[in-house]
């Protein structure tokens, strides 16, 4: 199959909005393979902290981005040949990936590796810019989203579950930053694409959410 007929879908939203849960079960679903676009952010933002990178040094850190050494096995993902899966899931990782993601040139670093995903028999592409940027033309566009009060009780319910201790005020603090970083930035903002099915999650089960994806997908997929 060449790869413009592979089909892509793209579900964009911001942060903790269930967009991650969703797009990975619709991926199992139809079988197809998954790109968590933020873990590439989240690793560039790692590498950062480790090596002590200027934050500011958006040459440097689009370095990073270029040559990061990752790759993605099963439900694991490894940089340089270590198993940073839950590492990159700290808080302070995603606060870092959001304030470095604002850099053209480190969102332009990550793109061939994004671009490489769409393989046969689809991809499911979950982010910010999926639908709006980095696959445009994709078959179906989604946008997640939910009200900051669901989505910070969803987040503080993931991280109490991994024996992670935090504190709602900040928590609801954290998402509301990021939200506006992530939507006012000046270089692919967090926007519904053009032509995006947008999706309010708050009073909805991810299995809901599935569905109706699916639903979707099944009625671009049929002749007009
Ligand atoms: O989806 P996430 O929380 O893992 O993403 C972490 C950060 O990475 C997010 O706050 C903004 C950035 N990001 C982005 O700018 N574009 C994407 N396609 C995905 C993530």
């Amino acid at each position: 199959m060449v790869t413009s007929q592979i089909p892509v879908i793209t579900i964009d939203g911001p942060t903790a909005s269930g967009k991650g849960t969703v797009a990975h079960r619709v991926a199992d679903k139809l079988g197809f393979h998954y790109l968590d676009s933020g873990a590439l952010y989240r690793l560039t933002a790692l590498s950062a902290l480790r090596r002590g990178t200027d934050l500011n040094d958006e040459h440097a850190l689009a370095k990073l981005a270029e040559h990061l050494q990752c790759s993605f096995q099963g439900g694991d993902i490894i940089l340089s040949q270590e198993n940073v899966t839950d590492a990159i899931r700290a808080e302070e990782v995603g606060n870092t990936a959001s304030k470095i993601a604002t850099f053209p040139t480190v969102r332009h670093a990550l793109v061939g590796l994004q671009l490489g995903f769409r393989k046969a028999p689809g991809v499911v592409a979950d982010g910010r810019d999926m639908g709006s940027v980095i696959f445009p033309h994709a078959v179906l566009k989604v946008f997640l989203t939910a009200s900051v009060a669901a989505r910070a009780d969803r987040r503080y319910k993931q991280l109490i579950g991994k024996g992670i201790s935090a504190i709602m005020e900040d928590l609801l603090m954290d998402l509301q930053a990021r939200d506006d970083r992530d939507t006012h930035r000046a270089i692919a903002p967090l926007v519904p694409a053009e032509g995006a099915h947008v999706l309010d999650t708050s009073n909805m089960t991810a299995d809901q959410a599935v569905e109706q994806v699916l639903q979707w997908y099944a009625a671009v997929g049929k002749p007009h």
